[in-house]
């Protein structure tokens, strides 16, 4: 038997640990809609003509037309951001956003003589090219910081979703690829946020989730429903975890290259100093679940990586 706990982004229970009984049942009230991070939509409010008489002799009322036009309101296929077309601010928004979400943004070398530790110099990518691995505190400050707040920002459009608190940050670290560019210049191919935690849930296999078990054995125990979209179950008891994944974020053109496994192994080995994460032992968690990530998930963690709630 299983339980349905929507969880998205913009929906996000504050807990989604039960409490102590083994089965958690959704409330039967819908979740919210998850918040998108739309821009406002301006309607365009221009009178239509005026209606001529003959005789003016007394102050006429004018009929004034509202043109409300849906169609002017756009969600771009390829960054997912909502915006309002004919608005140059809107549209020069969009812009930006979506250059980032392609193409990634730049790293000087006037960015690295801060507090950067390199972790990997020489990462392989299936293309043939070579990049190198950087580390970083998420609560960087001074022209890291900055440009660190504009990565956060991406990828929370991106993935509609709400800003890492600062308690978050202050315990996570960022991993960034990094790709030549151009002689001085290289350009961020890929970022993780790692974050310290203590515990997740265990990921259920599919069969366990649907009860369609061939075995025949019993299941371990009730599971939760995490994600209606893409049916992810977990068991709900929190088992201790060391490491959560509350962002992970490959431009468009930079995707299934290995860059988003490569950081995720460079995070596994290097977030606690001395000690080797692994993801089949259940060491590693993802926060949340777009099906692009998954994927990712089931293919890099081998069926071993669990979730966790950020909060
Ligand atoms: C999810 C994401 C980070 C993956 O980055 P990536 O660098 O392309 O991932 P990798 O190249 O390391 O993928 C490793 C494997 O995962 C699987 N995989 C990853 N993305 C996949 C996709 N879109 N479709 C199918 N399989 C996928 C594949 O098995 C892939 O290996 P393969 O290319 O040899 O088949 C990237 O698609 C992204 O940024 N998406 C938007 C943001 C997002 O959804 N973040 C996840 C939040 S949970
Ligand atoms: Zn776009």
């Amino acid at each position: 038997m299983s339980s349905q706990v929507k969880r998205t982004y913009g929906s996000r229970p504050k807990t989604i640990f039960p409490p102590s009984s083994p089965i958690s049942v959704a409330s039967s009230s819908p979740p919210p809609a998850p918040m998108k991070r739309s821009l406002l939509f301006v309607p365009n409010s221009r009178p239509t003509k005026r209606i001529k008489l003959s005789k003016p002799k007394q102050k006429t009322l004018v009929q004034l037309h509202f043109c409300i036009d849906k169609s002017t309101l756009q969600k771009c296929s390829k960054c997912d951001m909502s915006y309002t077309k004919g608005v140059e601010e809107d549209e020069a928004l969009h812009r930006t956003h979506c250059l980032k979400v392609k193409k990634g943004m730049e790293w000087g070398r006037e960015e690295e003589k801060e507090e950067v530790l390199e972790v990997e110099s020489m990462a392989l990518l299936k293309s043939g090219k070579k990049g190198r691995i950087v580390c970083v505190r998420a609560d960087a400050t001074g022209k890291i910081g900055a440009k660190l707040n504009t990565i956060y920002n991406m990828m929370d459009t991106a993935l509609s979703a709400p800003p890492l608190s600062p308690a978050i940050l202050n315990k996570s670290k960022v991993y960034l690829f990094l790709l030549p560019a151009s002689t001085s210049k290289e350009r961020i191919a890929g970022c993780v946020v790692g974050q310290q935690i203590t515990t997740a849930m265990e990921v259920a296999p599919l069969a366990d989730s649907t009860g369609s078990d061939d075995t025949k054995e019993e299941p371990r125990s009730p599971v939760v429903l995490i994600d209606s979209s893409s049916g992810v179950f977990c068991y709900p008891k929190p088992l201790p975890t060391s490491l959560g994944i509350p962002r992970i974020f490959v431009p468009s053109t930079d995707r299934r290259q290995g860059i988003a496994s490569k950081l995720l192994s460079a995070a596994a080995a290097t977030f606690i100093h001395g000690c080797r994460l692994d993801p089949k032992q259940g060491h590693v968690a993802f926060s949340q679940t777009t099906g692009d990530g998954l994927v990712l998930m089931r293919e890099w963690g081998g069926g071993g990586v669990r979730i966790y709630d950020e909060d």
